[in-house]
């Protein structure tokens, strides 16, 4: 059974017809609306919710032919029904071409009257039905790939983590990169979506770190080419760890994020501003935290000998924009100094 609180709208110029066709649905049990005209027809459709419409096509002033497309537009959810004389069916026909979903013909039959508006009202139901659930549906899919995303990232960041603190140089690493880098996408007035992107590329941009040798990573001495070579491949490696949960975005990100602005890292293809904007302002965080930590081949610098280092190496490694946005961050923050230490 038809939900029958649903509301139709009669519109047709002669009031004996309203009377008869609001008597005979109302009997029925659906609430009934009246306009005598097009434009009393649209003031009804303004302020109440019509299913349906029961529309003359003609009538003194604007007719149901023209009143039509101003009703699909405006209220593409209500069915049309077009009243037509018997002489007439050929402009009805062509009214249900036009978005109409039925016709009925004067003088009325009603019984017939009312299984053509009780089917029109059932077809409009199981549109709006088959609408429902399809928006439904999009939300979950959606909210279900958000879920599955949010639970890999996480892992993948437990993993950093894990690696992390099995090291004693690196542990905390990535988290005080992270604090570094939003600082620092802060003071670029980064959007949100681009801060997003450099938060999940800054806390896994080591992840990478995972095929690298532990031997060669700890080494106390200086570092042979080759193993230099070995070390870098993490930048790679990560960059296709994240790639079937990040966007293109954070994968360029990681993937770049030993590249020096002048162009004359390791195998790099990519100089100034065809880095990554993300990918420098990690270069310059994880610098940064790299050089005011303990390595095995030497202690900590202090900060002022990291931001001279910083300063010394704009325009070959550092790209000016991001280096002098630290510098500033740097010296407002001056009396704290271990503002990135405690991480996020
Ligand atoms: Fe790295």
């Amino acid at each position: 059974m038809m939900a029958k609180q649903e509301t139709i709208l009669i519109v047709d110029d002669e009031q004996t017809i309203r009377r008869l066709l609001k008597q005979m649905l109302s009997n029925e049990g659906y609430h009934c609306q009246e306009a005598g005209n097009a434009e009393e027809a649209l003031e009804k459709l303004r302020n109440n919710a019509i299913s349906l419409v029961l529309l003359d096509i003609k009538m003194p002033g604007k007719s149901g032919i023209e009143l039509l497309p101003e009703i699909k537009t405006g209220y593409s959810d209500t069915a049309v029904i077009m009243a037509t004389a018997v002489t007439d069916i050929s402009v009805a026909i062509k009214c249900l071409k036009h978005g109409a979903d039925d016709y009925i013909c004067k003088p009325f039959n009603l019984d017939e009257v009312y299984l053509v508006v009780q089917r029109a009202l059932e077809k409009r139901h199981l549109h709006l039905k088959i609408r429902e659930y399809q928006q439904h549906l999009e939300e979950t899919v959606e909210e279900q790939t958000g879920e599955i995303r949010r639970l890999f990232l996480g892992a993948i960041e437990a993993l950093v983590f894990a690696l992390e603190a099995k090291d004693r140089y690196t542990g905390g690493h990535s988290r005080r990169v992270t604090s570094i880098a939003l600082a620092l996408g802060e003071e670029l007035v980064l959007s949100p979506d681009d801060m997003e992107d450099l938060r999940w590329g800054s806390l896994l941009h080591d992840v990478g770190k995972i095929a690298v040798d532990p031997l060669i990573q700890n080494k106390p001495g200086k570092l042979t080419q080759e193993e230099y070579e070995h070390i870098m491949i993490h930048a790679h490696v990560g960059a296709g760890i994240v790639q079937p949960v990040v966007n293109e975005k954070v994968v360029k990100m990681i993937e770049h994020h030993h590249d020096r602005y002048d162009g004359r890292g390791l195998h790099q293809a990519t100089a100034g501003s065809d880095i990554p904007l993300a990918a420098r302002i990690l270069a310059v965080a994880d610098s940064f935290d790299a050089m005011t930590s303990d390595r095995p081949y030497r202690t900590a610098m202090s900060r002022e000998e990291a931001l001279d280092e910083i300063k010394r190496c704009v325009t070959t490694q550092f790209d000016p924009v991001v280096a002098d946005a630290f510098l500033k961050i740097m010296s407002r923050k001056s009396e704290s100094p271990d503002l990135f230490k405690s991480g996020t």
